[in-house]
């Protein structure tokens, strides 16, 4: 049954240039299944459109770094092996950080622009996504992995049962897979609207994984909470007849109810939040205070798009990622720009669509607050830093 429906929008990293064609829009609105707890979009867009023109690359930054140390150790208190298969591997990133950490690291990736980044820097990766034709080519060129990483991909994916088929052509007897996923109910209780998009095209819960896992050879035996992105879960599994015996966390998140109530609840809090917004910029520019964004995140395409904003209201929200300056604001009229931007023209308000980075970005911009600049936070509910 629909849940929560924003109507048509844009690809939420479809950057495009002034003069650039962009993919267009398509309905963002979410079923939820009451039996298994899965919440998915109504439609799937197809992913040759979705991705090729794909500026989301791993942001460099202290969360992340912060996020790979603890995935290291959780990892080596897991399993002797040394070496790991990462999905979706970007541009690389956390695979050079395993590989600095003595690891044998590959990567499969389906855009090019990253793999090439990837290779360039001696990370093996193969361009692809993972599909059972891929895992074979991977297994047959570097053998079997004693870790496989999917981190945020399998909410990207479609066809899951062959996704996990999958996974058993690039494992041995012993091997462990990491599936690290947005956790649905902190998205639920903290109104993270804005991470709904084309891309995830599921929100899981755990009693999802495990009826999808029901008929194949893996089962969830492990799981380990973390705040990356806003709340993520790592869901550790490991061949159905493995010797290693099921942690109790999986009973604790078997336990974990969402129910329809729990998501009309949710679509309640996201109009809230997103009327505040709306509310708040209006009347400040109303008052001739400038409003810009930070952060092109995919959320920022969202949160922009439901509130109807345009360059009068944000001017400009700057980002890191070079690949995102100097194009529009999916679906709007706004440029991204450089992050000097914000001590150059030093706004009254700069909005921050990056919010799952918060503490960091606070910290890192002492001076621009001390000149008079203010944060605000629009999750979980608007916050003026
Ligand atoms: P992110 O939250 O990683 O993901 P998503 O696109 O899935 O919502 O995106 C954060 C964006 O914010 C990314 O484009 C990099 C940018 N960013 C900055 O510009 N400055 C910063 O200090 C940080 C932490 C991120």
């Amino acid at each position: 049954m629909p849940v929560f429906d924003l109507g048509l929008q844009p690809l939420a990293n479809d950057f495009a240039g002034p003069d650039e064609a962009h993919s267009g829009y398509a309905p963002l609105r979410v079923m939820f299944c009451p039996r298994c707890t899965l919440a998915q979009l109504s439609v799937v867009v197809d992913p040759e459109i979705l991705y090729r023109r794909y500026s989301y690359v791993t942001s460099i930054s202290e969360t992340m770094l912060d996020h790979f140390q603890k995935l290291m150790s959780l990892l080596s208190g897991e399993t002797t092996g040394t070496s790991v298969l990462e999905i979706g591997s970007n541009d690389g990133r956390l695979l050079q950080y395993m590989q600095s950490h003595g690891m044998r690291v590959c990567g499969i990736d389906p855009a090019q622009n990253l793999c090439e980044i990837a290779n360039s820097m001696n990370l093996r990766t193969v361009c692809g996504h993972f599909n059972k034709e891929t895992a074979r080519s991977t297994q047959s060129c570097f053998g079997s992995f004693d870790c496989v990483l999917a981190r945020h991909v399998f909410c990207h994916v479609d066809n899951w049962r062959e996704f996990i088929e999958s996974l058993s052509e690039v494992t041995h007897p012993d091997s462990i897979v990491g599936i690290e996923v947005p956790y649905c109910v902190d998205m639920l209780n903290r109104g993270e609207f804005d991470t709904i998009y084309h891309e995830h095209t599921s929100y899981m819960t755990v009693q999802a994984m495990d009826a999808l896992l029901k008929g194949s050879s893996f089962r969830i035996y492990k799981i380990v909470r973390f705040p990356i992105h806003g709340g993520a879960i790592m869901m550790l599994l490991c061949h159905r007849d493995s010797q290693r015996s099921t942690d109790e966390s999986v009973a604790a998140y078997l336990k974990e109810q969402v129910t329809t109530q729990t998501w009309s609840e949710f679509s309640a809090l996201a109009r809230t939040n997103i009327e505040e917004l709306k509310k708040f910029v209006s009347e400040k520019v109303s008052l001739g205070s400038t409003v810009v964004g930070f952060g092109a995140s995919a959320k920022s395409t969202v949160f922009i798009n439901a509130c109807r904003f345009t360059r009068t209201q944000i001017r400009f929200i700057t980002d890191t990622t070079p690949q995102k300056q100097w194009k529009l604001s999916p679906g709007t009229d706004i440029p991204i720009v450089d992050e000097g931007a914000i001590l150059r023209e030093l706004p009254d308000y700069a909005v921050c669509f990056a919010w799952n980075f918060r503490d960091e970005i606070v910290a890192k911009n002492t001076l621009a607050r001390s000149k008079g600049v203010r944060f605000v936070f629009p999750i979980p509910r608007l916050e003026i830093v």
